[in-house]
C-alpha cells in the first residue's frame, strides 16, 4: 500500500510538472507501460493471499485509472496551450502598413529629354536619333565644317580612326534626317542624344553630355520662326518670366547664328559659381541652316530656308530643378536620383 502511495505521488507530481506533449507521451509510457510501476504492482498480486488480492488489486486498477485521467488532462491542457501559444506567434497585425514596394524613378535628363519631346511633337515634329560613333562626315563636314576647317577646333573630338568619332554635337543626326530627306520638305524635326567632348569634368561641364537639336526646313522659314520657337520653348520648359537673351554668335552650319542664354536660377542673375558670376546660362545655339548645309545635301537654297538650335539637356534640367552640379547626373547617387519621381 506503501509503494502504490507512493508511485501515485510521484507520478501525479510529474505529470503536473510536465510541460509539453512530448515529455508527458514519454510520463505515460514510464509509468503505465509494460516495464512501468503500475505493471510492477500487478505481478505481485501473485505472492499476496487470496484476502489482501481483490483490496490490492482495486487499489492498483484505481491507481492506473488516476494516472491515466491525469495523462490525459494534461494532454488536453497542454494542447489548447501549445495552440494558444501557436497563435500568438503566427499572429498576422493588419493594422501594420504593408512593406513600401519601391518604383524606380526616371532619370531627370530622361524626364527633362521627354519634356521636351512631347512640346515639339505637340508641334508637329518627329523625334530622330541617330548613332553614337559617327562618321567625320555627318558630324562636320556636311555641317559645314571640312577638314582643315578652323571650327574642328571649338569641339575637342573623341578620334576613333581619322574618319570615325565618338559624335561631338546632335547636328550630325540633323545632317543624316537632311541626306534621307532627299530634297523632300518641309522637316521639322528634334534629334535628341549623347554627345562626347574632351573636356575636363567640373560643375558645368561634363566629357559626354546630352544635346537636343531642333531643325526645321522649308518655304519661307524665317529667324523669326526661330525666336518664336525657343520662346514658346523656354516658356514650356521654366514658366513665364525667366529672361533670354540672344548673343550673335557663330557656327559653321548656321548663319546668322545665335547664343540664347537664361538668366541664372541659382543666383536670379547677381552672379555666382555656376554662371560663372555672369548671371547668365548658355543654353541654346541656334542659328538660320547654312546654304552650303542644304546645297550639300541635295536643296535648293534659293526655294526652301530653315532654322536649327542645339540645347544642352543637363542645363536645362540644371535650371529647371535648381542643381547647381552637372556631375550629379552621372554619379549615380539614389539621394539624388529619388528627387525625380515619374508620378510628379
Ligand atoms: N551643335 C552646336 C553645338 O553643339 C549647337 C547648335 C545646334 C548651334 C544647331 C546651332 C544650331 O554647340
Amino acid at each position: 500500500m506503501e509503494i502504490i502511495e507512493k508511485v501515485k505521488d510521484e507520478g501525479l507530481q510529474a505529470i503536473q510538472n510536465c510541460t509539453d506533449s512530448k515529455e508527458l507521451n514519454q510520463l505515460k509510457v514510464t509509468y503505465l507501460g509494460k516495464k512501468g510501476p503500475v505493471q510492477a504492482l500487478m505481478a505481485q498480486m501473485k505472492d499476496l493471499s487470496n484476502e489482501e488480492k481483490p483490496k490490492f488489486g482495486a487499489e492498483v486498477n484505481q491507481l492506473k485509472q488516476l494516472l491515466a485521467n491525469a495523462i490525459d488532462e494534461k494532454a488536453k491542457a497542454l494542447e489548447e496551450m501549445e495552440m494558444v501559444k501557436k497563435l500568438e506567434s503566427e499572429k498576422i497585425d493588419i493594422t501594420l502598413p504593408p512593406i513600401e514596394t519601391k518604383l524606380g524613378t526616371l532619370h531627370p535628363l530622361t524626364v527633362v529629354q521627354q519634356e521636351i519631346e512631347d512640346l515639339f511633337i505637340g508641334m508637329g515634329y518627329q523625334v530622330a536619333e541617330g548613332p553614337e560613333v559617327e562618321i567625320d562626315e555627318y558630324n562636320f563636314t556636311r555641317a559645314n565644317t571640312p577638314e582643315g576647317h578652323p571650327a574642328r577646333d571649338m569641339q575637342d573630338t573623341f578620334y576613333i580612326d581619322p574618319t570615325t568619332l565618338l559624335r561631338t554635337q546632335t547636328t550630325a543626326i540633323q545632317m543624316r534626317v537632311l541626306d534621307t530627306a532627299k530634297g523632300k520638305l518641309p522637316i521639322k524635326v528634334i534629334c535628341p542624344g549623347k554627345v562626347y567632348r574632351r573636356d575636363d569634368d567640373d560643375a558645368t561641364h561634363s566629357h559626354q553630355f546630352t544635346q537636343m537639336e531642333g531643325l526645321v526646313v522649308g518655304e519661307n522659314i524665317t529667324l523669326a520662326d526661330l525666336k518664336g520657337t525657343l520662346q514658346f520653348m523656354a516658356d514650356a520648359m521654366f514658366g513665364e518670366g525667366r529672361l533670354l537673351r540672344f548673343r550673335p554668335s557663330y557656327f559653321p552650319f548656321t548663319e546668322p547664328s545665335v547664343e540664347v542664354d537664361v538668366s541664372c536660377h541659382v543666383c536670379q542673375g547677381k552672379g555666382c559659381n555656376v554662371c560663372k558670376q555672369t548671371g547668365w546660362i548658355e543654353v541654346l545655339g541656334a542659328g538660320m541652316v547654312h546654304p552650303n548645309v542644304l546645297e550639300m545635301a541635295g536643296f535648293d537654297s534659293k526655294k526652301c530656308s530653315g532654322f536649327a538650335f542645339g540645347a544642352g539637356i543637363e542645363r536645362i534640367a540644371m535650371l529647371k530643378y535648381g542643381i547647381d552640379d552637372i556631375r550629379n547626373f552621372y554619379t549615380n547617387d539614389v539621394r539624388f536620383l529619388k528627387n525625380f519621381n515619374r508620378f510628379d
